[in-house]
């Protein structure tokens, strides 16, 4: 039986632009998550069902035996003897957080067999440190969401804001099939960076400006607003590089199709595009993204 769960996430805005500092939004999708089961077991291992078949033992160098060991060094315990197996319906490099959310159902397993509770800011530490292991330079956005479960306006180093809304909104998910890890795109950011900062930068705060003015659209319920700010914000990801042929493909038929807007989500250059849709367009828009080439489009709502 899986004991314990973690929810994935898209970026609604301000990726790329949140690890300078620059605001970000972003929501949890709950129809897809990690999953983590104990069983009593000789010894502490770590097993990645569908992932990969070696067992990860508790001295091994992998993120997840080093975010065990620091868990329970927080918890001032040993490594109990069991097998914690995580299993996963979020396709990986793909931009919907499923490093986080595999950390996050890991280490909620491991608390839970101890029966220890421990605050959610301190359970959002580790798997940051998780992250940091995984991808180099997280802005801590994906841990966030998917620790706390709920829409958040993020700033790299500051506490997360809840977002408020009026409305409800619809958002589908359309998978481009094409894996990207964020740490590559995330490295060749920081490439452009360096190398053009004087025009890179107009483009981070371009992309900040828009995630405020998105939380503000949102808290007063416009559709409209977002859907446009969601696809200029994906012009702007595309000048930093990180869209591809494919993503922009998705994107211009969930407008063409009616959407509010559209936009890459997460990483970029693969993984997932996002639109925002009005219920009663929604069919014809995933019909339109799925004829554009989307392997899968899933649902999710803000509300
Ligand atoms: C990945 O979901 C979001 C990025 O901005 C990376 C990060 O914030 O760590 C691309």
């Amino acid at each position: 039986m899986y004991t314990s769960q973690a929810v994935s996430k898209i970026i609604l805005a301000g990726e790329h632009a949140v690890v300078y500092g620059h605001p970000a939004i972003a929501i949890p999708v709950s129809s897809l998550k990690a999953y983590a089961s104990v069983d009593q077991s000789k010894q502490f291992q770590i097993i990645l069902k569908d992932l990969d078949k070696v067992a990860i033992k508790a001295d091994d160098v992998h993120p997840f035996a080093k975010l065990a060991q620091a868990t329970q060094s927080l918890i001032g315990q040993e490594l109990p003897a069991i097998t914690i197996t995580l299993k996963s319906d979020i396709p990986i490099a793909s931009g919907l957080g499923s490093g986080a959310a595999l950390a996050t159902a890991l280490t909620r397993a491991l608390l839970n067999y101890q029966h220890i509770n421990i605050p959610q800011h301190e359970l959002n530490n580790l798997i940051y440190q998780s992250e940091e292991s995984f991808h180099g330079t997280p802005s801590g956005i994906d841990n966030t969401v998917v620790v706390y479960e709920k829409p958040i306006y993020y700033i790299k180093g500051q506490a997360p804001t809840p977002i408020n809304t009026i409305n409800n909104f619809t958002f589908l998910i359309a998978d481009s099939g094409i894996s990207a890890p964020t740490k590559e795109t995330v490295k060749a950011v920081r490439g452009l960076y360096d190398r053009d900062r004087q025009n890179i930068e107009p483009i981070l705060n371009e992309i900040g400006q828009i995630a405020n003015s998105i939380r503000d659209a949102i808290e007063a319920g416009n559709s409209k607003l977002i859907g446009e700010l969601m696809t200029e914000n994906h012009q702007l990801l595309r000048q930093l590089t990180v869209s591809s042929d494919k993503l922009d493909i998705l994107v211009n038929a969930a407008t063409v199709a009616g959407a509010f807007g559209a936009k890459l989500s997460g990483g970029g250059r693969g993984g997932n595009i996002i639109a925002l849709v009005h219920p009663e367009n929604q069919t014809t828009v995933q019909q339109a993204l799925v004829d554009a080439g989307a392997i899968r489009v899933i649902k999710t709502s803000l509300n």
